[in-house]
């Protein structure tokens, strides 16, 4: 017994160890053969070296099971020792990054955002009286041929413009107002370095008591300083959209010459960045405004073409085509 206990102890591996096991307390084991003897034993005796075996035959088992243990526990060590991997380096692995349309999104809606606008969401599948009707285009106005647009049926339709998010707004929340409706906007244009059938659009509005021209101005100056920098100015020019009376256009003074006139103004020294105006009071009756007490206005800009000036892209379609070598310069 002593000698099988040595031998316990000594064994170097769990398989070593379950031979060990068999051998002893296997079918034909040594300890086996003690307890199948038990029945040439006298009737006296049995009782007693009965006892006697059945604790040493527990002890073993125990035994047995604890250093079973500790071995698994040694070679699950060993093993993970042997099989480390260093999981944190693999230069094989590119990391991605924002997608340059993404990242000037962020950079203008975080400007917004600082003054106090707040985002909305609005549907890209939207009825014709929030993309045109209720924004003072009716159905037989010349404006609606301002933007080709993709009709679904009668009434529904690929929305053209965010301006949709306006009228959405002015319906469900009370002045003062101040938010942004970024989102996809489409037109039925043919794919070419300028033109896309889906593209991105920001719109912002502001209603509240008291809102002029000079807020607008105010705030689109300090979004061209913030986008272009500080040196950067602005100047309207009169436009026309239908949901804007008075509507200008804005255009930056050209962020590469200072607006002496270069390759990426064409000369002119200033970029258009923009279309804006106050809202048609009209548009504010449309949503249940009171326009004699509440004034606002509105701005929508394309995504595209601001990625396109700030980064120098010269053909659109770079923005769409994710072709990685492209992508990986704005990481
Ligand atoms: N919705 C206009 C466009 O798509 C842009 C705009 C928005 C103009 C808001 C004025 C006010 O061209």
């Amino acid at each position: 017994m002593s000698a099988t206990l040595e031998k316990i102890g000594q064994a170097m591996d769990t398989k070593e160890l379950a031979v060990l096991k068999v051998d002893t307390l296997g079918k034909s084991g040594s300890f086996t053969a003690i307890l199948k003897g038990m029945k040439d034993l006298s009737a006296e005796d049995r009782p007693v070296i009965g006892k006697l075996v059945n604790e040493a035959r527990d002890k073993l088992e125990r035994v047995f099971l604890s250093n079973e243990q500790r071995l698994h526990i040694l070679e699950v060590n060993e093993t993970l020792k042997n099989n480390q991997q260093d999981v944190s380096i693999d230069k094989k692995i590119q990391m991605g990054s924002l997608h340059p349309l993404h990242i000037v999104k962020q950079r203008i809606i975080k400007f917004f955002v600082g003054l106090g606008f707040w985002v909305e969401d609005s549907p890209e599948i939207e009825s014709e009286y929030y993309n045109f009707t209720a924004l003072n285009v009716p159905a037989d106005h010349p404006a609606r041929d301002m933007q080709d647009t993709f009709w679904l049926s009668n009434h529904l339709l690929l929305r053209s413009q965010t301006s949709n998010g306006q009228i959405r707004t002015m319906e469900q929340k009370k002045p003062p107002l101040k938010m942004l409706s970024p989102g996809r906007v489409y037109r039925a244009d043919e794919i070419d370095a300028t033109h896309s059938p889906c593209f991105h659009q920001i719109e912002g509005l502001v209603v509240d008591k008291n809102i002029t021209m000079c807020d607008l101005k105010g705030v689109l100056e300090a979004f061209a300083k913030e986008f272009f920098g500080a040196q950067t100015k602005i100047r309207f020019r009169p436009s026309y959209f239908p949901f804007t009376e008075p509507s200008v256009e804005v255009d930056a003074s050209c962020f590469a010459c200072g607006g002496n006139g270069c390759r990426i103004c064409k000369g002119t020294g200033y970029i258009e960045v923009l279309g804006a105006g106050m809202v048609n009071k009209k548009v504010l009756q449309n949503c249940g405004i009171d326009d004699t007490v509440y004034s606002g206005f509105a701005f929508g800009m394309g995504l595209e073409r601001l990625t396109n000036i700030l980064y120098q892209i010269g053909d659109m379609r770079a923005l769409f085509d994710n072709d990685v070598r492209f992508l990986r310069q704005f990481q």
